[in-house]
């Protein structure tokens, strides 16, 4: 758990699949907080992380039925102010003395809240007779307040939708203020935050930079750091930011798998050997790479040939260094999250991602991870801070394996070559029609079908060329970009005349999910 140098928040998770949201909420009102699983949350756990204040999220199970998760009892009695959201709501009031009951009107979706007396959650939002639209998702509803509260607001499914003991600081909405359908929710949460429990926002990225840099300081003492660099934003803000802390002790290394998009090799090579003067290890193993590679259609396992190879190369040129005791790593908040399993099943695993995961025990290395508490906008932000190029900080994300997995089937040089110029032309026409930062991520695809085409007088029989562009918040889930069929037209036109070898182009138009984003 992270030093208390801020107010923190904890939001106890019941297993929303929106509880990330309410973190992000948060922290762009420059509040620091943590989520943490309910079953967690204990007496020693409350002393430890004193919270400020405390939200409690959604979550699919009812509080009605006999084994339903509860929140530790003693968090209402702490003198933390309290908000519950929809779940939490109803648990906050069965605990608290009050009734939830199953409910005929079941609400999703839009629902026209009126608010019913004034409280300091709905300041600037709307005045008691006045009502906004909120997102609703609810079953159960509260049927009988515990002492103390009163309603607040109401909506045509739940007479409870908002309700207040203004004495104890506990507040509890049936809605989901975090969702962006919930119009201008994230005032609610400010109001929460700033009007009742009296934080300041003092989280912020300048105070972030320093805090990170001391820490790294006091754990790594004076030890060798090592930190594979990918290309992608996270390593080399990790990169930078270790470097800031420990100078000449960090070296990076760099492993050209073969499978980069063109240029990226040498852009990497020149923004930290010659632009910051870091250490680094450059290491050309793409022979390696692709030849493990040939003859490999099946998607996991390219993913763990790659994975595989990538950890015996970097353990290899990690000897170099000599004496190395820690690894570095730009491990996000969002692959920390410990999330509630609803089923109580492991979850499936869709698609091995590749880090080098596997070094540490191997290799005897303790973890340096400054980024553990951040999602990817806030490490782009830390990014900025520490004066990494715009054209560095705003990259696309890039998976490990790389275009290995945008080569559906068995991957060749021929292939990669293709799709590297294909994917160049279509970033660049991105870029030139302003839509690269609007954009989450964007990249073609060389599907492993050829079609007929004809070309001057003459037939040709090339592959086909996929392009994805998608939006997205945090890759998690996402949405195709809705190119205006001049650019696509524009984009393809450009793409079959300029690469050999391929002579279609289509558009996927597949949300995540049911798709996900790469086709690998
Ligand atoms: P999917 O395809 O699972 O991708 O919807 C979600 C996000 O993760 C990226 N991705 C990876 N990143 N190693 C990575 O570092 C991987 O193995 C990997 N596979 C997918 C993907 O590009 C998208 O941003």
């Amino acid at each position: 758990m992270a030093e208390p140098t801020h107010e923190r928040v904890l939001v106890v998770d019941f297993g929303s699949q929106v509880t990330q949201l309410i973190a992000r909420r948060l922290r762009e009102a420059q509040v620091y907080c943590e989520i943490h699983p309910y079953d967690r949350v204990d007496a020693a756990f409350l002393d430890a992380f004193a919270p400020k204040a405390v939200i409690l999220s959604g979550g699919p199970a009812s509080v009605t039925a006999p084994d339903a998760p509860r929140a530790e009892p003693s968090l209402f009695g702490r003198g933390a102010p309290i908000l519950g959201i929809c779940y939490g709501q109803q648990t906050m009031v069965a605990q608290l003395g009050g009734a939830v009951e199953a409910g005929d009107n079941r609400e999703f979706g839009r629902a026209a809240l009126t608010v019913a007396a004034a409280s300091p959650l709905f300041e600037g939002w709307a005045e008691p007779g006045l009502g906004r639209d909120v997102w609703m998702s609810h079953g159960d509803h509260v049927a009988r307040l515990p002492d103390g509260f009163s309603v607040v607001a109401a909506s045509h499914g739940a007479p409870f939708a908002a309700i207040a003991d203004e004495a104890r600081g506990f507040y509890g909405v049936q809605f989901h203020p975090e969702v962006s359908h919930t119009t201008a929710g994230d005032l609610l949460l400010r109001n929460f935050l700033f009007r009742i429990a009296g934080l300041s926002g003092d989280w912020s990225m300048a105070a972030y930079r320093d805090e990170a840099i001391s820490k790294i300081r006091d754990q790594v003492g004076d030890g060798q750091v090592i930190c594979g660099l990918s290309g992608g934003v996270d390593s080399a803000v990790a990169a930078v930011l270790i470097h800031e802390a420990i100078g000449d002790r960090l070296t990076c290394i760099f492993v050209d798998t073969g499978l980069m998009r063109a240029g990226e090799a040498e852009e990497v090579v020149r923004l930290f050997r010659d632009h910051y003067n870091i250490p680094l290890i450059a290491a050309d193993e793409s022979a390696r790479f692709l030849d493990a590679l040939a003859g490999v259609e099946d998607p996991e396992a390219k993913r763990k040939t790659i994975g595989r190879l990538f950890i015996d190369v970097f353990d290899a040129q990690a000897q170099a260094v000599g004496g190395a005791a820690f690894l570095a790593q730009g491990t996000l908040y969002p692959d920390v999250i410990e999330s509630v399993s609803v089923t109580g099943g492991p979850s499936v695993t869709i698609k091995s991602h590749h880090n080098v995961g596997g070094l540490p025990e191997r290799m005897n290395l303790k973890l340096v991870e400054p980024l553990r508490e951040l999602f990817k906008d806030e490490v782009r932000a830390l990014g900025r801070e520490l004066g990494l190029p715009e054209a560095f900080v705003g990259r696309h994300p890039f998976p490990g394996p790389g275009l290995a997995i945008r080569c559906p089937g068995v991957v060749t040089r021929e292939k990669l070559d293709i799709l590297r110029k294909a994917d160049a032309i279509y970033l660049e026409e991105i870029r030139a029609a302003g839509l690269y930062d609007v954009i989450w991520q964007a990249f073609a695809v060389l599907l492993p079908v050829r079609t007929v085409g004809v070309m001057g007088d003459g037939r040709t029989y090339d592959f086909v060329l996929a392009l994805r562009a998608v939006t997205s918040v945090d890759g998690m889930t996402a949405d195709y970009f809705p190119f205006d069929h001049g650019f696509l037209g524009r984009v393809a036109g450009r793409i079959v005349n300029e690469v050999r070898g391929v002579n279609r182009v289509v558009y996927d138009v597949t949300s995540k999910p049911p798709g996900t984003i790469e086709w690998e």
